[in-house]
Parts: structure tokens; C-alpha cells; sequence
């Protein structure tokens, strides 16, 4: 197929690079002049494991980077993944998405035939269908179901497993309008290519572009409607965040009871109503999308007169535990004018994305206590420099222990597992492990943030 992809972030760089990885060709539209030229050379503007392969192998190719939206009228369809930021009360910013639709609206008032518009980023009930549908066809001047329509397919990919995810993903959501679907009957077996192509506009594209990953067997594809979709998206992340949040509260009263709650967790995790994922207690959860999804939400749900307690009481939780973390600090470390050593700065490993990051609040609360913070991540200290211009950033770990008398571990980079030794660098070796990487062991004091 000629797919297109408005918007080059971490989500619309990686889907464009697989769609094309799938055999389609593909055009990546984006405002940004830097990123359409590093896209054309095969670099990726992100740091993402195995996204730079995907790109080195199909820029030029299969897939094509411009800045011009009229690109979009050599496609069948396009994919919207442009950024939905965060206002001051948790609110989406749509401000980008319909500046997006617009353009893409009027650059389709001049394609011949029919195309598909699917929205990927993250949207309240709603948005799609009225919100994006009516910009889309003011600006093209054709009515949805007259030669275009709407879908949206929202994205479970995680960062720093974003190309294997797309790949491989644990379910593919198309939400359509219901009105624009045919009647249709399908036996068990599933539903034949024959029947596919009778269910509209909508589903008979969206089938088509996934179908390379489809012929995987047990995908599942759930078809459901606009609001329907929009509402997985976020059920999935707050859903998740709920979930660490729960135990991370355990694991806290675990801690004050003396027990270990990873063991905890891992028989908790054998329970399937409960399952064996996400349940890594510690500092907490960051990113772009846990915090600004579940903020969404709670905005949302209170605009319509609901109040989100449970909601709510994660985000409390989550906030909390960056302090839990230094309160353990400083019962054996004394902060002020200390050299504390903050180890990883990411989000989460394998990313050098810091937005949300637990290191920020925790290098705050050091801050506060008048320590000397040193960092350092593998990858993420430039990202980090501009939180924290004027904290001292390091190229290792070890460099970082040196002359510390406390080190606090926020992110569960591999590296950290291995070291031993280099804690004896630190004047007296205090590790607060917010991870649960580095092991507990002999002449180090060691203390586990929920066990
Ligand atoms: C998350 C979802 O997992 C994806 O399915 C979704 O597509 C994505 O948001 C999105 O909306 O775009 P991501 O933010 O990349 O993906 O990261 P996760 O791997 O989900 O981790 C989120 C945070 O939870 C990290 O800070 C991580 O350290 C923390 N976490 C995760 C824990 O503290 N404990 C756990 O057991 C798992």
C-alpha cells in the first residue's frame, strides 16, 4: 500500500519505518526540516533500539521523508501521530492534532479517489469523531463516507521495545465509525478476505496495511468503535499504572514490615487474574504517556462531573515515592554539601527519553537537601542537561561513585547489575536502590526501596 505518516516522533518515526520494513511504501511528513532530512538519511531522530537498522535499510527506499503534506495524495491512507500535550490541568492539548487535520484536510481536497484518515495518537472518547472528522471534511470539503473516512488505531508500543512491539504486537484495535461499516456475518474461523473487503472503507484499509502481522498467527484484532478505541488507549495505560502503583503501596507497607516484595510479587504474579507483569515495585512510574494519559483521564472524567479517586490515589502514590526513596538516604547519609551519586536518568532503561522521569523529582529532593548531586546514564544525560543545567553529569558509573557518600539508583540499566567493586570508591558505601538492580552484599550498606 502508499501509506503516510503525519508527525516524526517516537511513534510516528517507528511506525513509518516498520510500515515500510511490512513492504508498503511510505511517506514521513513532518514540519521539522532537521528531522525530515535525518529521516532521509537513514538516521533516526530518537534514540530506540533497532529503529536506526529499519531506517538505514528503507530510507530512500520504501520510505520517503518531506516536509509537504501534498504527499499525502500518492497515499491510501495516513496515519495521524502528532503530539497531544498536556495543559495545566491534565486537559489534551489538541492544538497540534487540528493543525495537523487541517492541512492534511485541505491537501486531500485535491486527491482523486478515496482515502483513509487514521488518528494513532492518544485521544479522549470523542475527539475522532468529533473533532477530527469535522476539520477533515471542512478543510477537504467532502462529507466522511463520500471519498473519505475516519478510523483510529491506537498504539500499545512501549519505548525501547517500540520496532519488536510494532512487530509483534499483543493486539491491533481499529475503531470505525459504526455508521460506516456493512452489514456483515463472520463464522468462527474468522472472517475471509472476501468479507473483509465488504466491511467499508474503514476496516477493509486498515485490515490491508496490518495485513503482513495479521497472517502471524493468534493477533488478536478487535474491531470496535471511535470512542471505543480512544477509551482502550487510555483503560490500557491507567490500567498499567494503577497496577504499579498497587505495588508499590504494597511493597511500601512491605518495607515497614520487614518483607520483601518482589517475592511477594513474584507469588502474587502466579495468581493469572492477577498476572506476573508489572508488578516491579520501586520509584515509580514516568514517561510521556503513563503520567499525561492517566492525568488526561481524571481531567476528563471530572469535566463530565466524575470523580476518579482510585485514579487519583495512583497518581498520589507515584508521586510519593521518589521521597520514600531519599527518606531511606537520609537515615544513614547526612545530605547537605554531600556528593550523592544519582545512577540512570531515563524513564526507564533502553530510552534516553527523560520526560517524567523519576530522576527529576528525586535530583530535586537532593537538591533541596543541599546535596551535591553527580549523574549519570548511559544515554540520557543530554536530554537530562536541560532539567538540570548546573548538576554535574559523569561517563560512568564508577566516576560517578567516586568520593560519594550515597548513591541512589533510579533506573534498571543492565549495567548497574554488574557493579561490584566500584562501590568502593564511595567514602562509605550507602546504595538506596530504587530498582531492585544492584545486589546487597557484604561492606555495603544496602537498602531496598520496598524490600
Ligand atoms: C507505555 C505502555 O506500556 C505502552 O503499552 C504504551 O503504548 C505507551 O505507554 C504509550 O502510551 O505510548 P512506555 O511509557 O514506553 O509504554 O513504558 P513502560 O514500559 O510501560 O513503563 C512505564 C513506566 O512504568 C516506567 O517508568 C517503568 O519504569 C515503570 N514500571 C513499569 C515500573 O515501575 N514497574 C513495572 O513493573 C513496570
Amino acid at each position: 500500500m502508499n501509506v503516510s505518516v503525519v508527525g516524526s516522533g517516537y511513534v510516528g518515526t517507528t511506525i513509518a519505518a516498520c510500515f515500510a520494513d511490512l513492504g508498503h511504501d511510505v511517506r514521513a511528513i513532518d514540519i521539522d526540516k532537521d528531522v525530515v532530512a535525518a529521516l532521509n538519511r537513514g538516521e533516526a531522530p530518537i534514540h530506540e533500539p533497532g529503529l536506526g537498522d529499519v531506517l538505514e535499510a528503507q530510507a530512500g527506499d520504501r520510505l520517503q521523508a518531506t516536509t509537504d503534506y501534498e504527499a499525502v495524495r500518492g497515499t491510501d491512507l495516513t496515519v495521524l501521530a502528532l503530539p497531544t500535550p498536556t495543559d495545566a490541568e491534565g486537559r489534551i492539548d489538541l492544538s497540534v492534532m487540528e493543525a495537523g487535520a487541517e492541512r492534511l484536510g485541505e491537501a486531500l481536497a485535491a486527491k482523486e479517489g478515496e482515502h483513509l484518515v487514521v488518528v494513532k495518537s492518544t485521544v479522549i472518547p470523542g475527539t475522532t469523531g468529533e473533532a477530527i472528522g469535522p476539520i477533515l471534511e471542512a478543510r477537504s470539503e467532502t462529507d466522511l463516507g463520500e471519498g473519505i473516512e475516519i478510523a483510529i488505531n491506537p498504539e500499545f508500543l512501549r519505548e525501547g521495545t517500540a520496532v519488536p512491539d510494532f512487530l509483534e504486537p499483543g493486539k491491533i484495535v481499529f475503531g470505525t465509525r459504526r455508521e460506516s461499516r456493512d452489514e456483515r456475518t463472520t463464522d468462527e474461523a474468522g472472517p475471509t478476505h472476501e468479507e473483509r473487503s465488504s466491511r467499508g472503507l474503514a476496516l477493509d484499509r486498515l485490515y490491508e496495511v496490518y495485513e503482513p502481522l495479521l497472517s502471524n498467527e493468534g493477533v488478536p484484532v478487535v474491531e470496535t468503535g471511535l470512542r471505543e478505541a480512544e477509551m482502550i488507549k487510555y483503560a490500557n495505560n491507567a490500567f498499567l499504572a494503577a497496577k504499579v502503583s498497587l505495588i508499590n503501596e504494597l511493597g511500601n507497607i512491605c518495607k515497614v514490615y520487614g518483607v520483601d516484595a518482589y517475592e511477594v510479587a513474584e507469588a502474587i504474579g502466579l495468581d493469572d487474574r492477577i498476572g506476573a507483569k508489572f508488578l516491579r515495585s520501586g520509584v515509580g512510574w514516568g514517561g510521556s504517556c503513563f503520567p499525561k494519559d492517566v492525568a488526561a483521564l481524571i481531567a476528563a472524567a471530572r469535566d463530565r462531573g466524575y470523580e476518579p479517586e482510585l485514579l487519583d490515589a495512583a497518581v498520589g502514590v507515584n508521586d510519593r515515592q521518589p521521597e520514600r526513596l531519599l527518606e531511606l538516604l537520609d537515615e544513614h547519609v547526612e545530605c547537605e554539601n554531600e556528593r550523592i551519586a544519582v545512577l540512570g536518568l531515563a524513564f526507564k532503561p533502553g530510552t534516553d527519553d527523560v520526560r517524567n522521569s523519576r530522576a527529576i523529582p528525586v535530583i530535586e529532593g537532593l537538591q533541596a537537601r543541599g546535596a551535591v548531586v553527580v549523574a549519570y546514564d548511559p544515554v540520557a544525560t543530554d536530554s537530562m542537561c536541560e532539567h538540570f543545567p548546573d548538576i554535574e553529569y559523569v561517563d560512568s558509573a564508577a566516576a560517578a561513585l567516586e568520593g560519594a557518600s550515597g548513591t541512589v539508583v533510579v533506573t534498571d540499566w543492565d549495567e548497574f547489575e554488574a557493579l561490584d567493586t566500584e562501590f568502593d570508591a564511595m567514602s562509605e558505601p550507602v546504595v538506596v536502590d530504587g530498582r531492585r538492580v544492584v545486589s546487597r552484599r557484604e561492606g555495603l550498606v544496602y537498602e531496598g526501596l520496598t524490600w
